[in-house]
């Protein structure tokens, strides 16, 4: 897989959110202990988030709503060591959906 801002690493990528967020990234509800799990795709909040604003979610929990998102139901503490490259892609993918 190529390391680049592309949908296609973006959706290589997100295999390591369906655990959570369901095969098809649409959320439910949680099968861990914890908060349903949210829709990630266009159709849920992301869709309306620029990718500077995705990237600080994922950076710092803290989300253009406002909202200050709980490590211990999304893992953003994982994801605040992506490089920017790979929350981009990711980015660009979860908006093609
Ligand atoms: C351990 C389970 C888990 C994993 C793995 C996980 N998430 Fe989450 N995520 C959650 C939960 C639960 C929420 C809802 C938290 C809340 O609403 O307070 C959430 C919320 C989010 C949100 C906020 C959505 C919104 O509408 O405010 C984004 C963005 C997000 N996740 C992206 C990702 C991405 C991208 C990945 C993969 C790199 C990922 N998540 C991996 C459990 C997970």
């Amino acid at each position: 897989m190529k390391r680049e801002v592309s949908p296609a690493f973006g959706q290589y990528l997100s295999v390591s959110c369906t655990g959570c967020h369901g095969h098809n990234l649409r959320g439910g509800p949680n099968p861990l202990p914890g908060t349903p799990v949210t829709d990630i795709t266009s159709k849920g909040r992301v869709g309306k988030w620029s990718q500077a604003q995705f990237i600080t979610a994922l950076r710092t929990g803290k989300t253009p709503e406002g909202r200050q998102l709980n490590n211990s139901d999304m893992p953003w503490q994982i994801t605040s060591a992506y490089m920017e490259e790979k929350l981009s892609a990711l980015y660009l993918y979860l908006k093609s959906l």
